[in-house]
């Protein structure tokens, strides 16, 4: 693949080129359904698409490495922190892979490449003059005798009163905090509050400075970023941007370049949204730079709403601030979170349902089309065993799996009356109809409502085959009714095994491969002509769950 383009040569259009991104996951615990749902998955969907409309991008995503609950961890298992954090890395991949994930690159954060880049970052915005020396407290335990990171600070959060808060982030806002603000600190090591605010010298941002690139930017991409990351991003500049500190007194990290501080690391935060360029130069430096620094290619970044702020303020800040030339966001996706009475979700409280064990109650496919399906697009979604069973068993396998399964079983067994690929008139155009929504839904990035025109044009199917009974024109030996009635399902058959490929690439391989197509599918092959090849052993492409599924979903309460 090159991707040198003679800009400038005649009837040489601007090719679309995209960077996807997702949020790094934390590999202290293994990403829940959550994050999967908040990130990793409509990022893939999404890039999934796009590979499927020709558009040329590369999908990034990597382990966020540092922070002090890996280097935690590492401690108290006895194992060297790197080594450690390398493993968790690859189990995580490894996890991710199993959902079907197809990264163009799955990186981390803790490599040379994205160290070079954290140093480049930081010297120019040194350079530049955003970066200060602030005289800070840290928190100080001193039953454990060490500072305490931010992150291992329990309390009760200042702005909604959740009890949950940490010193850097309140998980139920989404407000980042300042651990001095926490309400009834308490150490996360030892549980106790025997904390001391220590004075220590520490590097910050200057956001205030940056503060009008800040508003121009989130300016620029209003109509790209979802309403509820736009409300909170406005209210976080309104209430007046303060310097946020880039550096900690730790061990664990990327040391950092300046005299005076060599004894500190960054702020796993600061290389962790530069990690989405360090783990492209990991995957490729060349090409990595091309993409990165491009003016052309747009920059889609998808996350849960507790990463808004880094997002839409701080990452931008810092990409203007360092003036070297990296694009900045041009949509920013934003989803809510899983909430559910029974099944439990928290990665910072180490309960739930992972996306490890999530895995062994059933297979990737009906995890990726049951979260789609729900995906918190506009609000919270509240999950539920009861729902879980509705999508699988009477959508997945009743509506779209049935489907399938009955028009191949029937074209194949009477293959000999089969013939032509005639489409009628009215089933075409509703098939184009589903397919444009589903299209546009696409590029406005709404993948819960693009799903949904799969579920119609299975109904479609389904309805022509109850209503013209083409078992009936078989027995019957008719075999143009027969062929006029299986071609138009065969066709819907087939645009459905297009349109499942982002959300469950297997089920599309296997319908495809019924019409000649192999591998990563195009839209495109659509607009060929359709052939069914017959196939005496047709296996269900989704089943139904039932007590087994149910009794281990349970467990997870
Ligand atoms: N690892 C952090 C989280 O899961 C941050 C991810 S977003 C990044 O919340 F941009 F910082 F990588
Ligand atoms: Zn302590």
């Amino acid at each position: 693949m090159s991707l040198s383009r003679n800009r400038g040569t005649l009837g040489d259009r601007i090719k679309r080129r995209v960077i996807v991104t997702s949020a790094l996951p934390y590999i202290n615990g293994m990403p829940h359904l959550g994050n999967l749902v908040g990130s990793m998955l409509p990022a893939d969907i999404y890039s999934r698409y796009l590979q499927m409309a020709g558009v040329e991008h590369i999908f990034i995503c990597g382990s966020d490495q540092h922070g002090t609950p890996i280097e935690l961890s590492a401690i108290r298992n006895g194992i060297d922190t790197e080594k450690f954090a390398d493993s968790m890395h690859e189990r995580t991949k490894n996890a991710l892979l199993n959902m079907e994930c197809d990264f163009t690159y799955y990186g981390k954060t803790h490599t040379e490449q994205n160290k070079r880049v954290v140093y480049r970052i930081f010297e120019a915005l040194d350079r530049n003059g955003y970066i200060s020396e602030e005289e800070v407290m840290q928190a100080y335990c001193l039953l454990d005798m060490r500072f305490i990171p931010d992150r291992m600070i329990e309390g009760i959060c200042p702005y909604c009163g959740s009890a949950h808060a940490r010193g850097d982030q309140c998980d139920d806002c989404g407000r980042l905090l300042d651990p001095q603000e926490i309400v009834g600190p308490k150490c996360s090591i030892c549980g106790k509050s025997e904390i001391e605010f220590r004075k220590t010298k520490n590097l910050a941002i200057e956001l205030p400075m940056l503060s009008e690139n800040i508003k121009d930017f989130i300016r620029s991409i209003e109509q790209n970023v979802s309403k509820n990351a736009l409300n909170k991003t406005t209210s976080y500049v309104d209430a007046g941007l303060k310097s946020r500190q880039i550096t900690r007194d730790l061990k664990w990290g990327f040391k950092v370049p300046k005299k005076g501080f060599e004894d500190k690391v960054f702020y796993v935060w600061f290389d962790a949204v530069i990690g989405y360029i360090g783990i492209t130069m990991e995957w490729n430096e060349a090409l990595g730079e091309e993409y990165w620094t491009d003016t052309n290619t747009e920059l889609v970044q998808f996350m849960g709403k507790d990463n808004i702020e880094f997002h839409t303020v701080i990452w931008p800040a810092i990409l203007e601030g360092s003036s070297i030339g990296y694009i900045k966001p041009t949509r920013i996706m934003v989803y809510e979170y899983l909430i559910s009475g029974k099944i439990k979700f928290s990665k910072s409280r180490g309960v739930g349902l992972n996306i490890e064990n999530a895995l062994d109650v059933m297979g990737a496919e009906y995890w990726r089309f049951v979260l789609s399906y729900l995906l918190p697009e506009t609000s919270d979604m509240d999950f539920s065993v009861e729902l879980i069973f509705e999508v699988v068993n009477k959508i997945m396998n009743d509506k779209i799996g049935n489907l399938v399964n009955r028009a191949f079983t029937i074209s194949s067994k009477n293959r000999a009356l089969l013939s032509g690929n005639s489409l009628r008139e009215i089933t075409g155009r509703k098939i184009r109809e589903k397919l444009g929504i589903y299209r546009n839904d696409f590029e406005n990035v709404r993948m819960r409502e693009a799903l949904k025109q799969i579920v119609e044009l299975a109904d479609l199917g389904n309805e022509i085959m109850s209503v013209e009974k083409p078992w009936e024109l078989a027995k019957a030996e008719d075999a143009e009714g027969f062929s006029k009635v299986m071609n138009d399902v065969l066709h819907i058959c087939r645009c459905i095994g297009i349109m499942l490929w982002p959300y469950t690439p297997n089920a599309s391989t296997y319908i495809l491969r019924h019409f000649g197509i192999d591998g990563k599918p195009q839209i495109d092959e659509l607009q060929k002509s359709m052939e069914f090849l017959p196939d005496d052993d047709i296996k269900p492409i989704f089943s139904k769950i039932g007590e087994r599924e149910k009794n281990m979903l349970s467990g997870f309460g």
